[in-house]
């Protein structure tokens, strides 16, 4: 690694400690606040409209409940999701795994958009340890407070949590060798200004390495407007076609998008079938210490 690099990530490293320690402090004022239990998916409280903020709020409320309740597995049904490191707290609520379809080299700067618990943050941690950082992700205060309990377990002091919304990234251009993300961008009403926003945050020749939900064909506008469909991972999913799509306007190159399986067709989605992908792209641009995708 060079010295410039490695100033970089050292600067990088001050920046997120900042935001990591605001988070804390964050994480520890809203454990006191009451006013969450006993929401399931879609509330009376809160109603989704189709407005970017209304469905941040229903996801919130959803994911607040299931970090409270720390119930198995998202409901999606639509893939396993396998823990790798024991003894770790809260839900696992992917659809893959991204983590052992990529390789990851020691000194490299991890994002995972929509951490959850953050399992496999800590996971990225460990594997580009020494001198790199894995970073989470997350909008849902209860699951960052399970994250910062999960680095406290693993020790590892160089995975850092972040709060904020996966349509404003708080971390600078260019900033992250590898962006990880685990059934989340089906959740955001504009996927377009999601994957736009990871491509800002990505070096030249970073590379994008997810797994999402999809669908087989268009989701009847019923469907998308069920809160429950929808907090699920289910209603808000693209099809392949749409995710390449929108990928090659964000401007990644290289981009693919393979169905690990599809669901049967679902009554509620009009026989549409859900499905899970593992789809990766790259940051076009000169990449400066890492290989290529692994699969
Ligand atoms: C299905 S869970 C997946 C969690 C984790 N990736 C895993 O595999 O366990 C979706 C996560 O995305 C987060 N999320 C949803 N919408 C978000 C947004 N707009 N910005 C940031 N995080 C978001 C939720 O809080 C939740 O933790």
């Amino acid at each position: 690694m060079g010295v410039l690099q490695f100033q970089e990530i050292l600067r990088l490293c001050d920046e997120i400690l900042a935001i990591s320690r605001a988070v804390d402090i964050e994480v520890k004022e809203s454990n006191g606040v009451e006013g969450l239990s006993g929401i399931k998916c879609g509330t009376e409280a809160v109603h989704m409209g189709n407005s970017g903020e209304g469905i941040r709020k229903v996801v919130r409320n959803y994911y607040g409940y299931r970090a409270r309740e720390s119930s198995c597995c998202c409901s999606c049904s639509c893939g396993a999701s396998v823990d790798s490191i024991e003894g770790l707290k809260g839900p696992s609520l992917g659809c893959g795994r991204p983590l052992e379809r990529i390789s990851l080299t020691s000194g490299e700067v991890v994002l995972d958009v929509g951490c959850g618990a953050g399992k496999e943050v800590i996971e990225a941690a460990l594997r580009v340890a020494p001198g790199g950082l894995a970073l989470g992700l997350d909008m849902t205060d209860e699951m960052l407070s399970l994250a910062l309990e999960n680095r406290r377990i693993s020790g590892a002091t160089n995975a850092f949590f972040l709060k904020g919304t996966m349509e404003n990234i708080p971390l600078p251009d260019k900033s992250v060798d590898v962006v990880i993300s685990n059934c989340v961008i089906n959740l955001a009403q504009d996927k377009g200004a999601v994957l736009t926003e990871i491509f800002r945050v990505l070096k030249p020749g970073g590379r994008l390495a997810i797994y999402d939900t999809v669908v087989n064909d268009e989701v009847p506008s019923a469907a998308k407007a069920d809160e429950d469909l929808w907090c699920a991972c289910i209603s808000g999913a693209l099809t392949p076609v749409e995710y390449r799509q929108k990928l090659s306007a964000a401007g990644f190159s290289e981009i693919d998008v393979q169905i690990d399986t599809w669901a049967e067709p679902m009554e509620d989605l009009g026989n549409t079938r859900l499905g899970s992908a593992f789809i990766t792209a790259r940051r076009p641009g000169a990449s400066d210490h890492f290989d290529p995708v692994d699969v």
